[in-house]
């Protein structure tokens, strides 16, 4: 783990020239007004090949596959392992992929596998008629993986130094020629380049993701706190969301009371900075049931509202059939009557993959041809959208 100091020196020096870059200006979020100081270039997809590293570099500081980093840093490898960004070179995503041309299959890998060099090794095996083989896909198998985020041209970078605030080149140049500290990976515009689409493709004002914006508009934003402050308290490398219990309740606000006319369950988006859900593929459903002598569910008397972005693709273009998402602060009441009822059930159902379940995943394997490696992989990925839903604040009520 030896190397000479020049290199390191000029390493720090063209880091630094980097960042003072006259488009230090706006992150490249197409539409969106980013006002951070990231050079417009650190986002800017499809991410050029990081090139030749330092000679001097052992074969662990040259490596760009998440577990050598993870053999420096390993609580953060720990934690992203278990991420959706490492399993973001999904089946159901590579069973489109193979289906795909280079340029078309570039599109997506430019946010599910960024880097120049997963796109290669993706296209490498897709040539070779191995793109469904994950052990083939080399770099790709790795989706959102540590350089994504952390290395433009073999330099590193990384957040403000934890407990100091200390930004600029680390002083010590110890493994892969020390850290350039910089501000913007405490940002939401960080995080935008994937997580929002361009104004241009909006649907009914909206575009299908719209993450970054919703945030703007939210009291959060106003407050100072970052998509980082709610999905990597104290940086942990988790970025859980709508897969994940704790996470979803940590944001709601259930709150359930009764009189002599009926039951009442009131859902309040009271934590999420951003639309309760975000994107079009959950969908959240508040339910309540009259429940009978013996405690069983009268399916007659159930209620539901439904709390999703409905949009569907007709005729070449996508239409917004309805938008009851809540925003932040907003709150929505259901209300069942009590009829012969003494007693009702009440809860929330998330299925976080509702539209890829019911609509992608079902039109996809229409059209692929039977027994395909392409229908096999959607196949696999509806069980396993079809299986991740779960309930919320079930409670019961007694009539007063
Ligand atoms: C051989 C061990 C080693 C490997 C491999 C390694 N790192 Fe590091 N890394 C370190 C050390 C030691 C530091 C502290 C450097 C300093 O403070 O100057 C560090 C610092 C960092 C920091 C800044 C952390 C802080 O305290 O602010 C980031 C981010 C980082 N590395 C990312 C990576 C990524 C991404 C990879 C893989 C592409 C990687 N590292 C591979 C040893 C390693
Ligand atoms: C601008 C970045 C971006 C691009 C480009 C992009 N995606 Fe995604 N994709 C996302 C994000 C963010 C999510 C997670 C949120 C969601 O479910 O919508 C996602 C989720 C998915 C999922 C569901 C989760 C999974 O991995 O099974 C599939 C399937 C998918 N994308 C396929 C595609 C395909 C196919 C393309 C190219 C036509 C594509 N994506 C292009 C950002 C992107
Ligand atoms: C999706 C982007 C992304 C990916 C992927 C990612 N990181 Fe990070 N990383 C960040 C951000 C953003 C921060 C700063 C978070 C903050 O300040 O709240 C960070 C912080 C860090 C730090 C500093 C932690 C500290 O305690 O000061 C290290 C070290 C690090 N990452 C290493 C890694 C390693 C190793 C991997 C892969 C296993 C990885 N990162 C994957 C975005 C990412
Ligand atoms: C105040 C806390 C908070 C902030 C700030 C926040 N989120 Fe979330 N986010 C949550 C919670 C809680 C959930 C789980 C409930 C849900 O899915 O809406 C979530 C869910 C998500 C999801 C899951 C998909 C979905 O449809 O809901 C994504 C993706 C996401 N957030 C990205 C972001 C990004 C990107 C930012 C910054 C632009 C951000 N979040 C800011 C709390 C926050
Ligand atoms: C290089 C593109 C990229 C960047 C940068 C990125 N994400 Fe993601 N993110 C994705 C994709 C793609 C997915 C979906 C992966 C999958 O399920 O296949 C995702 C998934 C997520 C999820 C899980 C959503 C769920 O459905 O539960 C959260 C939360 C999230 N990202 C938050 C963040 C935050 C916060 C940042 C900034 C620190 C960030 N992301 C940066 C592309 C990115």
């Amino acid at each position: 783990m030896t190397r000479r100091i020049s290199t390191i020196a000029a390493l720090i020096a063209t880091a630094f020239a980097f960042v003072a870059l006259p488009a230090f200006a706006q992150a490249p979020v197409a539409g969106v007004d980013a006002g951070a100081a990231m050079p417009a270039d650190y986002w800017r997809l499809p991410l050029g090949p990081q090139g030749a590293p330092p000679p001097e570099w052992s074969d662990v500081e040259r490596s760009l596959a998440p577990k050598d980093c993870g053999q420096c840093h390993a609580d953060r490898f720990e934690e992203w392992q278990t991420s959706l960004h490492a399993k973001a070179l999904s089946p159901g995503l590579v069973g489109q992929l193979v289906t795909f041309d280079g340029e078309q299959a570039s599109a997506c890998l430019e946010c599910h596998a960024p880097l120049a060099e997963q796109r290669q090794d993706f296209e490498s095996a897709r040539a070779a008629n191995e793109g469904h083989v994950p052990a083939r896909v080399g770099l790709a198998a790795s989706g959102i993986g540590c350089p994504a985020c952390h290395l433009r041209a073999h330099r590193r970078f990384g957040p403000p130094q934890r407990g100091t605030g200390t930004v600029g080149a680390s002083a010590d140049a110890a493994p892969h020629g020390g850290i350039l500290r910089v501000p913007w990976f405490e940002k939401s515009e960080f995080c935008a380049a994937c997580h929002q689409f361009s104004q241009e493709q909006a649907i009914n004002g909206k575009p299908l993701q719209n993450t970054y914006a919703e945030w703007r508009a939210s009291p959060q934003a106003g407050q100072g706190i970052q998509c980082q402050g709610c999905h990597m308290p104290d940086r942990r490398h988790l970025w859980r969301g709508i897969h994940d219990r704790e996470m979803v309740a940590s944001g709601l606000t259930a709150r359930f009371s009764a009189d002599s006319r009926g039951a009442r369950f009131q859902l309040t988006n009271s934590g999420i900075g951003h639309a309760f859900p975000t994107y079009v593929t959950p969908k959240a459903v508040m339910n309540a049931v009259a429940l009978d002598a013996r405690g069983q569910p009268r399916t007659d008397t159930a209620v539901t509202a439904v709390i999703q972005r409905r949009v569907v693709y007709e005729n070449d273009a996508w239409i917004e059939r309805s938008d009851t998402r809540l925003l932040p602060g907003e709150t929505v009441v259901l209300e069942i009557l009590w009829g012969d009822a003494q007693r009702v059930r009440m809860w929330l159902e998330i299925h976080p993959d509702d539209f890829y379940d019911h609509d992608v995943y079902d039109d996809l394997l229409r059209d692929l041809p039977q027994g395909s490696h392409a229908a096999r992989l959607i196949a696999e990925a509806k069980t396993h959208a079809g299986a991740g839903h779960f309930r919320l604040f079930e409670t019961e009520i007694k009539r007063p």
